[in-house]
Protein backbone atom coordinates (compact mmCIF):
# COMPACT_ATOMS: atom_id res chain seq x y z
CA UNK A 1 0.00 0.00 0.00
CA UNK A 2 1.40 3.57 -0.81
CA UNK A 3 2.30 5.75 2.08
CA UNK A 4 0.14 8.87 2.26
CA UNK A 5 2.61 10.96 0.98
CA UNK A 6 3.25 8.92 -2.35
CA UNK A 7 -0.91 8.95 -2.67
CA UNK A 8 -1.02 12.82 -2.64
CA UNK A 9 2.45 13.32 -4.82
CA UNK A 10 0.24 10.95 -7.50
CA UNK A 11 -2.64 12.79 -7.47
CA UNK A 12 -3.05 15.03 -10.62
CA UNK A 13 -4.13 18.59 -9.71
CA UNK A 14 -6.16 18.51 -13.10
CA UNK A 15 -8.20 15.57 -13.00
CA UNK A 16 -8.58 16.33 -9.14
CA UNK A 17 -10.18 19.41 -10.40
CA UNK A 18 -12.75 17.90 -12.72
CA UNK A 19 -13.27 15.86 -10.25
CA UNK A 20 -14.22 18.07 -7.94
CA UNK A 21 -16.62 19.68 -11.03
CA UNK A 22 -19.13 16.87 -10.55
CA UNK A 23 -20.29 18.29 -7.64
CA UNK A 24 -23.38 20.21 -8.71
CA UNK A 25 -23.24 23.72 -7.24
CA UNK A 26 -25.13 26.81 -7.27
CA UNK A 27 -22.58 30.36 -7.95
CA UNK A 28 -22.04 33.20 -5.93
CA UNK A 29 -20.48 36.32 -5.77
CA UNK A 30 -18.25 36.92 -2.91
CA UNK A 31 -18.13 41.05 -1.77
CA UNK A 32 -16.53 43.63 0.54
CA UNK A 33 -14.60 46.81 0.01
CA UNK A 34 -11.44 47.32 0.33
CA UNK A 35 -9.37 49.52 2.82
CA UNK A 36 -10.09 52.72 0.77
CA UNK A 37 -14.14 51.46 0.53
CA UNK A 38 -14.04 50.30 -3.04
CA UNK A 39 -15.78 47.35 -3.64
CA UNK A 40 -14.40 44.51 -4.70
CA UNK A 41 -15.67 40.71 -5.66
CA UNK A 42 -14.76 37.36 -7.06
CA UNK A 43 -17.03 34.36 -8.25
CA UNK A 44 -17.46 31.60 -6.04
CA UNK A 45 -19.32 28.40 -6.00
CA UNK A 46 -17.62 26.90 -2.99
CA UNK A 47 -20.27 27.72 -0.49
CA UNK A 48 -21.41 25.77 2.15
CA UNK A 49 -23.70 26.47 5.15
CA UNK A 50 -22.36 25.83 8.20
CA UNK A 51 -24.68 26.73 11.23
CA UNK A 52 -28.05 27.61 12.05
CA UNK A 53 -27.23 28.26 15.96
CA UNK A 54 -24.89 30.47 15.72
CA UNK A 55 -26.06 31.42 11.73
CA UNK A 56 -22.66 30.56 9.96
CA UNK A 57 -21.74 29.96 6.18
CA UNK A 58 -18.44 29.61 4.28
CA UNK A 59 -16.46 30.21 1.22
CA UNK A 60 -13.19 29.16 -0.13
CA UNK A 61 -11.11 31.66 -1.18
CA UNK A 62 -7.54 31.29 -3.76
CA UNK A 63 -4.92 32.72 -2.85
CA UNK A 64 -3.85 33.62 -6.12
CA UNK A 65 -7.07 35.90 -6.15
CA UNK A 66 -6.64 39.48 -7.13
CA UNK A 67 -9.06 40.35 -4.31
CA UNK A 68 -7.55 37.50 -2.06
CA UNK A 69 -6.09 40.04 0.43
CA UNK A 70 -8.45 42.22 0.41
CA UNK A 71 -10.60 38.85 1.78
CA UNK A 72 -7.68 37.83 3.77
CA UNK A 73 -7.99 41.57 5.90
CA UNK A 74 -11.83 42.43 5.59
CA UNK A 75 -14.22 42.25 8.45
CA UNK A 76 -17.61 41.71 6.33
CA UNK A 77 -18.63 40.21 3.28
CA UNK A 78 -21.31 39.53 1.35
CA UNK A 79 -22.39 36.44 -0.22
CA UNK A 80 -24.97 36.68 -3.34
CA UNK A 81 -26.51 33.22 -4.78
CA UNK A 82 -26.91 34.53 -8.61
CA UNK A 83 -29.99 33.45 -10.41
CA UNK A 84 -30.20 31.79 -14.07
CA UNK A 85 -30.21 35.04 -15.83
CA UNK A 86 -26.58 36.14 -14.70
CA UNK A 87 -24.49 33.61 -16.35
CA UNK A 88 -22.43 37.21 -17.60
CA UNK A 89 -22.29 38.54 -14.17
CA UNK A 90 -20.89 35.42 -13.06
CA UNK A 91 -18.50 35.71 -16.09
CA UNK A 92 -16.96 39.04 -15.02
CA UNK A 93 -16.92 38.29 -10.94
CA UNK A 94 -14.82 35.41 -12.43
CA UNK A 95 -12.91 37.94 -14.61
CA UNK A 96 -9.86 40.50 -13.90
CA UNK A 97 -11.62 42.99 -14.85
CA UNK A 98 -10.39 46.16 -12.18
CA UNK A 99 -13.81 47.49 -12.11
CA UNK A 100 -16.36 44.72 -12.01
CA UNK A 101 -19.12 47.41 -10.26
CA UNK A 102 -19.78 49.94 -12.30
CA UNK A 103 -23.31 49.07 -14.24
CA UNK A 104 -24.43 47.16 -11.09
CA UNK A 105 -26.91 47.89 -8.62
CA UNK A 106 -26.08 47.31 -4.86
CA UNK A 107 -26.75 48.84 -0.95
CA UNK A 108 -25.25 48.62 1.90
CA UNK A 109 -27.49 46.85 3.99
CA UNK A 110 -25.72 46.09 7.85
CA UNK A 111 -22.05 45.28 7.69
CA UNK A 112 -20.92 47.91 4.23
CA UNK A 113 -20.32 44.98 2.53
CA UNK A 114 -22.13 45.59 -0.65
CA UNK A 115 -25.46 43.36 -1.57
CA UNK A 116 -26.60 43.15 -5.01
CA UNK A 117 -29.54 44.31 -5.73
CA UNK A 118 -30.58 41.65 -8.00
CA UNK A 119 -29.35 38.24 -6.97
CA UNK A 120 -31.23 35.14 -5.45
CA UNK A 121 -30.42 34.92 -2.25
CA UNK A 122 -28.08 37.01 -0.32
CA UNK A 123 -26.30 36.73 3.23
CA UNK A 124 -24.69 39.86 4.94
CA UNK A 125 -21.82 38.73 7.05
CA UNK A 126 -19.23 39.85 9.75
CA UNK A 127 -15.97 37.31 9.41
CA UNK A 128 -16.13 34.94 12.33
CA UNK A 129 -13.02 33.20 11.57
CA UNK A 130 -10.32 32.57 8.65
CA UNK A 131 -9.23 29.10 8.05
CA UNK A 132 -5.73 28.77 6.29
CA UNK A 133 -6.39 25.68 3.61
CA UNK A 134 -3.97 24.79 1.36
CA UNK A 135 -3.69 27.08 -1.59
CA UNK A 136 -7.16 28.67 -0.87
CA UNK A 137 -8.43 29.90 2.84
CA UNK A 138 -11.50 29.50 4.26
CA UNK A 139 -13.57 32.30 5.42
CA UNK A 140 -16.15 32.01 7.90
CA UNK A 141 -19.28 34.33 8.02
CA UNK A 142 -21.59 34.95 10.67
CA UNK A 143 -24.95 36.03 8.89
CA UNK A 144 -25.95 39.53 10.20
CA UNK A 145 -28.90 39.78 7.80
CA UNK A 146 -30.38 38.17 4.69
CA UNK A 147 -32.92 38.28 1.96
CA UNK A 148 -34.15 35.54 -0.96
CA UNK A 149 -36.13 35.60 -3.79
CA UNK A 150 -38.52 32.94 -5.50
CA UNK A 151 -36.36 33.70 -8.64
CA UNK A 152 -34.81 30.11 -10.45
CA UNK A 153 -31.00 29.36 -9.05
CA UNK A 154 -27.90 29.28 -11.50
CA UNK A 155 -25.90 25.41 -11.15
CA UNK A 156 -22.58 25.03 -11.89
CA UNK A 157 -21.38 21.20 -12.89
CA UNK A 158 -18.82 19.89 -14.97
CA UNK A 159 -17.26 23.81 -15.48
CA UNK A 160 -20.84 24.40 -17.45
CA UNK A 161 -23.83 26.66 -16.01
CA UNK A 162 -26.47 24.60 -15.59
CA UNK A 163 -30.14 25.24 -15.28
CA UNK A 164 -32.38 23.75 -12.44
CA UNK A 165 -35.79 23.06 -13.26
CA UNK A 166 -38.53 24.00 -11.24
CA UNK A 167 -37.21 24.39 -8.09
CA UNK A 168 -39.81 26.20 -6.33
CA UNK A 169 -42.30 24.10 -4.69
CA UNK A 170 -46.23 25.09 -4.64
CA UNK A 171 -46.19 26.61 -1.28
CA UNK A 172 -43.18 28.60 -1.22
CA UNK A 173 -43.80 31.87 -1.82
CA UNK A 174 -47.24 32.11 0.46
CA UNK A 175 -44.78 30.84 3.05
CA UNK A 176 -41.78 32.25 2.86
CA UNK A 177 -42.29 35.45 -0.04
CA UNK A 178 -40.64 38.33 2.03
CA UNK A 179 -42.65 42.11 2.26
CA UNK A 180 -40.30 44.42 1.89
CA UNK A 181 -41.32 47.34 4.31
CA UNK A 182 -39.53 50.69 5.41
CA UNK A 183 -39.46 52.65 9.06
CA UNK A 184 -38.76 56.14 7.24
CA UNK A 185 -38.43 59.17 10.06
CA UNK A 186 -38.35 62.24 8.88
CA UNK A 187 -38.19 65.16 11.66
CA UNK A 188 -39.83 63.07 13.99
CA UNK A 189 -42.20 61.61 12.40
CA UNK A 190 -42.78 58.17 10.74
CA UNK A 191 -44.76 57.51 7.55
CA UNK A 192 -47.45 55.17 7.92
CA UNK A 193 -49.90 54.13 4.55
CA UNK A 194 -53.20 52.89 4.53
CA UNK A 195 -53.77 49.35 3.50
CA UNK A 196 -56.86 48.37 1.44
CA UNK A 197 -59.02 47.74 4.73
CA UNK A 198 -58.06 51.34 6.01
CA UNK A 199 -55.37 50.30 8.68
CA UNK A 200 -51.86 51.89 9.04
CA UNK A 201 -49.06 49.87 7.66
CA UNK A 202 -45.74 51.17 7.17
CA UNK A 203 -45.04 50.87 3.51
CA UNK A 204 -44.08 48.62 1.11
CA UNK A 205 -41.49 48.54 -1.77
CA UNK A 206 -41.61 46.44 -4.64
CA UNK A 207 -37.74 46.04 -4.93
CA UNK A 208 -34.74 47.68 -2.38
CA UNK A 209 -33.53 50.85 -2.79
CA UNK A 210 -30.48 52.29 -5.36
CA UNK A 211 -28.76 55.24 -4.61
CA UNK A 212 -31.01 56.41 -2.19
CA UNK A 213 -34.04 56.41 -4.56
CA UNK A 214 -37.05 53.75 -3.08
CA UNK A 215 -40.06 53.69 -5.47
CA UNK A 216 -43.01 52.97 -2.58
CA UNK A 217 -45.50 50.86 -3.89
CA UNK A 218 -48.56 52.50 -4.58
CA UNK A 219 -46.97 55.46 -6.27
CA UNK A 220 -44.28 58.29 -5.84
CA UNK A 221 -40.73 57.64 -5.02
CA UNK A 222 -38.93 58.76 -1.49
CA UNK A 223 -35.17 60.04 -2.02
CA UNK A 224 -33.18 58.20 1.58
CA UNK A 225 -30.08 59.46 2.78
CA UNK A 226 -28.03 56.55 1.22
CA UNK A 227 -25.33 55.49 3.63
CA UNK A 228 -28.21 55.39 6.68
CA UNK A 229 -30.35 52.71 5.40
CA UNK A 230 -30.12 49.40 7.69
CA UNK A 231 -32.03 46.08 8.03
CA UNK A 232 -34.41 46.44 11.25
CA UNK A 233 -36.13 43.41 11.73
CA UNK A 234 -37.61 40.04 10.40
CA UNK A 235 -40.23 37.68 11.43
CA UNK A 236 -43.32 35.72 10.42
CA UNK A 237 -46.67 36.77 11.06
CA UNK A 238 -48.71 33.34 10.76
CA UNK A 239 -47.37 29.83 9.50
CA UNK A 240 -48.97 30.59 5.72
CA UNK A 241 -48.31 34.56 5.44
CA UNK A 242 -45.37 35.76 3.55
CA UNK A 243 -42.93 37.29 5.76
CA UNK A 244 -41.97 40.62 6.63
CA UNK A 245 -38.71 42.45 5.28
CA UNK A 246 -38.21 45.84 7.43
CA UNK A 247 -35.39 48.04 6.97
CA UNK A 248 -35.32 51.68 8.40
CA UNK A 249 -34.19 54.17 6.54
CA UNK A 250 -34.16 58.52 6.86
CA UNK A 251 -35.58 61.18 4.30
CA UNK A 252 -33.08 63.22 2.50
CA UNK A 253 -35.80 65.79 2.47
CA UNK A 254 -38.09 67.07 4.75
CA UNK A 255 -41.75 65.88 5.43
CA UNK A 256 -43.40 68.35 3.59
CA UNK A 257 -41.61 68.12 0.56
CA UNK A 258 -42.19 64.63 -0.39
CA UNK A 259 -44.74 63.83 -3.15
CA UNK A 260 -46.47 61.05 -2.07
CA UNK A 261 -50.44 59.28 -2.82
CA UNK A 262 -53.27 60.20 -0.32
CA UNK A 263 -53.04 57.33 1.92
CA UNK A 264 -49.71 58.00 3.12
CA UNK A 265 -49.27 60.02 6.17
CA UNK A 266 -46.34 61.04 8.56
CA UNK A 267 -47.41 60.82 12.20
CA UNK A 268 -45.22 61.94 15.13
CA UNK A 269 -42.95 59.35 16.84
CA UNK A 270 -45.24 59.82 20.32
CA UNK A 271 -48.56 60.04 18.58
CA UNK A 272 -48.66 56.94 16.37
CA UNK A 273 -52.21 55.39 15.82
CA UNK A 274 -51.47 52.12 17.52
CA UNK A 275 -54.78 50.79 18.14
CA UNK A 276 -55.00 51.17 13.98
CA UNK A 277 -51.92 49.19 13.07
CA UNK A 278 -53.03 45.52 12.24
CA UNK A 279 -51.07 42.72 13.98
CA UNK A 280 -49.12 42.19 17.35
CA UNK A 281 -45.80 41.81 15.40
CA UNK A 282 -45.89 45.20 13.55
CA UNK A 283 -47.03 47.25 16.61
CA UNK A 284 -44.60 45.57 18.54
CA UNK A 285 -41.86 46.17 16.28
CA UNK A 286 -43.14 50.01 16.09
CA UNK A 287 -43.33 50.22 19.52
CA UNK A 288 -39.46 49.36 19.90
CA UNK A 289 -38.32 51.09 16.77
CA UNK A 290 -39.76 54.19 18.78
CA UNK A 291 -38.27 53.92 21.86
CA UNK A 292 -34.68 52.90 20.25
CA UNK A 293 -35.36 56.27 18.20
CA UNK A 294 -35.09 58.26 21.42
CA UNK A 295 -32.03 56.69 22.07
CA UNK A 296 -30.84 56.63 18.79
CA UNK A 297 -29.69 53.13 19.18
CA UNK A 298 -31.16 50.38 17.27
CA UNK A 299 -31.27 46.81 17.07
CA UNK A 300 -31.88 44.03 14.91
CA UNK A 301 -34.79 41.12 15.73
CA UNK A 302 -34.84 38.19 13.59
CA UNK A 303 -37.85 36.29 14.75
CA UNK A 304 -38.13 32.33 14.35
CA UNK A 305 -40.29 29.99 15.91
CA UNK A 306 -38.16 29.23 18.83
CA UNK A 307 -38.38 33.12 19.88
CA UNK A 308 -36.46 35.72 18.52
CA UNK A 309 -32.86 37.38 18.68
CA UNK A 310 -31.90 40.88 18.66
CA UNK A 311 -28.61 42.05 17.80
CA UNK A 312 -28.09 45.43 18.09
CA UNK A 313 -26.83 47.55 15.01
CA UNK A 314 -23.29 48.87 16.81
CA UNK A 315 -22.62 45.57 17.83
CA UNK A 316 -21.91 46.45 21.59
CA UNK A 317 -24.52 43.75 22.94
CA UNK A 318 -24.03 39.89 21.44
CA UNK A 319 -27.42 38.23 20.87
CA UNK A 320 -29.91 38.00 23.22
CA UNK A 321 -32.94 35.92 23.33
CA UNK A 322 -36.87 38.06 23.15
CA UNK A 323 -39.88 36.72 23.83
CA UNK A 324 -41.44 37.38 20.27
CA UNK A 325 -43.66 40.19 20.91
CA UNK A 326 -40.68 42.40 21.32
CA UNK A 327 -39.29 41.89 17.30
C1 LIG B 1 -18.41 29.15 -11.46
C2 LIG B 1 -17.13 29.63 -10.82
C3 LIG B 1 -16.85 29.33 -9.51
C4 LIG B 1 -15.68 29.78 -8.90
N1 LIG B 1 -15.48 29.49 -7.58
C5 LIG B 1 -14.39 29.96 -6.95
C6 LIG B 1 -14.22 29.74 -5.55
O1 LIG B 1 -15.02 29.13 -4.89
N2 LIG B 1 -13.11 30.25 -4.96
C7 LIG B 1 -12.18 30.95 -5.68
O2 LIG B 1 -11.21 31.42 -5.09
N3 LIG B 1 -12.33 31.19 -7.00
C8 LIG B 1 -13.42 30.73 -7.65
N4 LIG B 1 -13.60 30.97 -8.97
C9 LIG B 1 -12.56 31.71 -9.71
C10 LIG B 1 -12.61 33.21 -9.42
O3 LIG B 1 -13.88 33.75 -9.69
C11 LIG B 1 -11.56 33.92 -10.31
O4 LIG B 1 -10.27 33.50 -9.89
C12 LIG B 1 -11.61 35.43 -10.30
O5 LIG B 1 -10.71 35.91 -11.24
C13 LIG B 1 -11.28 36.06 -8.99
O6 LIG B 1 -11.37 37.45 -9.14
P1 LIG B 1 -10.16 38.41 -8.73
O7 LIG B 1 -8.90 37.81 -9.30
O8 LIG B 1 -10.51 39.76 -9.31
O9 LIG B 1 -10.12 38.42 -7.24
C14 LIG B 1 -14.75 30.54 -9.62
C15 LIG B 1 -15.03 30.85 -10.97
C16 LIG B 1 -16.20 30.40 -11.56
C17 LIG B 1 -16.49 30.76 -12.99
Amino acid sequence: MLATSDKTASIDPLALRKAFGTFVTGVTVLTTHDANGQPRGMTANSFTSVSLDPPLLLVCVGKSALSASVFASTDCFAVNFLHEEQTELSALFASKSPDKFSALSYDFVHTGAPVLNDCLTWFDCTVHERVDAGDHFILIGAVQAFGTSPAAPLGFCRGRYAMVKDPLPPEWLASHGMIVSYLIEADGSLLLCRDAKGAWVLPTAPRRIADGHLPVAGGGTLELLPDDTFLYSVFDVADGDPGYLIYRARLAQSAQDCQLPENFRFFPLDAVPFDEVPTRELRGMIRRYVSESARRRFGIYMGSHDGGRLAMVDGAEPWANTPHSSN
